[in-house]
C-alpha cells in the first residue's frame, strides 16, 4: 500500500515508517521538522506545517499525486507541562493539524485514518488496568487535544471515514540508535540523560499506594508499538465499522524503581536514587487492558521491560 505518515520524522513516526517499509509499504513523510530529525527520514519527504494556514491546500495536492491508501498521523505536539503553559499552541497544532489534515483527506476521497492517541486521555483512572471504554477525563490540554482528536476521527463517519484511534501507553526503547528518543521526557531517557551527566535519577514520590510506593506504569516497546501501526493499517483494508478504538501496551505494569533497577542492571552502574515530592497529576497506576487489540488486531507486544531498557540504554 501507499502510505502518508504524518510526523515520520519523529521517535514514534520513524519507527513506524520502518515497520511499514519492511512490510512492504511505501511510504511519503509529512513533518514540519520541529522536533523531528531529518536523519531518520529515509524516504520521500514533504516539508510541511500541518497545522499552517497552507496546510490544507499542499496536502490535497499531494493525496492527488500519489493517490494513498490510507493515512497514519503522528505530527502533534507532545509535551503535557508545554501544554500547560501554552495550551493554544497545543489546540492550534494537534487540533488544527488535524482538522486540515481530513478536510484535505475529505476533499480527496481518502477514507482510512490511523490516529496517534495517548493513555493521557485518561486522566486519572482509579482501576488496575484500564479498558478502552473507562470514562477518563484528560486532566491537561494534552490529554485534550488527543481526546478531541479521537471525536474529530470518530465524526468523519459522516463522509466515511473509517479510523483507528492507537491509545499508546508509555513508549520507550529504540530499533536502531539512530532512530532512539533525543527528548528526555519520559521516566527511561530521563535516566539515561541524568546518569550521562553524572547523576542521581530522581524518583518523584515514593509513598504511593504501589508495592514499592512508586508510580507504575505500562511500558511498551516502540517496535512494538510501530507494529500495531502496521497491522491498523491492514484492519482498515477490510474492516466495515467506522471506528476502533485500541490501548497499545502490554497489559503489565513496572514501577519506577523496577524500571531503574533495570538501568542498572543495562547500564552496568549501581547508581544512586534521589526521592523527590509527588509530581501533580500522577496517577498512581496506569496500565492497558489489551484484550480488544489481543482480539480485534491479534497484536500483543513481544519486547519487555528488560528488552526496553537495554535497547535505549545501548542507543545513547
Ligand atoms: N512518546 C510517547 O510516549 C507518546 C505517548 C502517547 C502518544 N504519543 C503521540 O505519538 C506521536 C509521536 O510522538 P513522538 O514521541 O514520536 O514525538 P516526536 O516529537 O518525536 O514526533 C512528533 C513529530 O511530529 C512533527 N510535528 C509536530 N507538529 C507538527 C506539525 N504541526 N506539522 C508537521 N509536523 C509536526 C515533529 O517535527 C516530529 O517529527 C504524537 O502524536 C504524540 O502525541 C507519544
Amino acid at each position: 500500500m501507499k502510505l502518508l505518515v504524518t510526523g515520520g520524522a519523529g521517535y514514534i513516526g520513524s519507527h513506524v515508517v520502518r515497520a511499514a517499509e519492511a512490510a512492504g509499504h511505501s511510504i511519503v513523510v509529512v513533518d514540519d521538522l520541529s522536533t523531528g530529525v531529518t536523519a531518520r527520514i529515509d524516504s520521500e519527504f514533504v516539508h510541511l506545517d500541518l497545522s499552517s494556514e497552507t496546510a490544507q491546500l499542499t496536502l490535497e495536492n499531494l493525496m492527488r499525486k500519489h493517490e494513498f491508501d490510507s493515512v497514519i498521523h503522528l505530527a502533534a505536539r507532545k509535551q503535557v507541562g508545554q501544554s500547560v503553559e501554552q495550551p493554544e499552541r497545543y489546540y492550534l497544532d494537534n487540533i488544527g493539524g488535524l482538522a486540515n489534515l481530513l478536510l484535505a483527506m475529505r476533499n480527496s476521497n481518502l477514507k482510512s485514518l490511523v490516529f496517534s492517541s495517548s493513555a493521557a486521555t485518561y486522566g486519572m483512572p482509579d482501576v488496575d488496568s484500564v479498558t478502552e471504554d473507562y470514562p477518563g477525563v484528560p486532566i491537561n490540554p494534552y490529554g485534550e487535544t488527543k481526546l478531541i482528536g479521537e471525536w474529530m476521527v470518530k465524526n468523519a463517519k459522516v463522509w466515511g471515514l473509517k479510523g483507528v484511534n492507537l491509545r499508546y501507553f508509555n513508549v520507550a526503547g529504540c530499533a536502531v540508535p539512530e532512530l532512539n528518543d533525543t527528548a528526555p521526557l519520559n521516566l527511561i531517557p530521563i535516566a539515561i540523560a541524568a546518569l550521562k551527566a553524572g547523576k542521581s535519577p530522581i524518583v518523584f514520590g515514593e509513598d504511593y499506594p504501589t508495592a514499592d510506593g512508586s508510580c507504575i506504569r505500562d511500558y511498551v516497546h516502540v517496535s512494538d508499538l510501530a507494529a500495531a501501526h502496521v497491522s491498523a493499517v491492514d484492519y482498515l483494508t477490510q474492516s466495515e465499522r467506522p471506528f476502533d478504538t485500541f490501548n497499545v501496551g502490554t497489559g503489565t505494569g513496572a514501577s519506577v524503581f523496577e524500571v531503574l533497577a533495570e538501568l542498572k542492571i543495562a547500564s552496568g552502574i549501581d547508581f544512586e536514587v534521589s526521592v523527590g515530592p509527588r509530581r501533580a497529576g500522577d496517577p498512581p497506576k496506569l496500565v492497558a487492558n489489551v484484550s480488544r487489540i489481543e482480539k480485534v488486531l491479534g497484536f500483543s507486544a513481544k519486547h519487555n521491560l528488560k528488552d526496553i531498557v537495554k535497547s535505549a540504554w545501548d542507543a545513547s
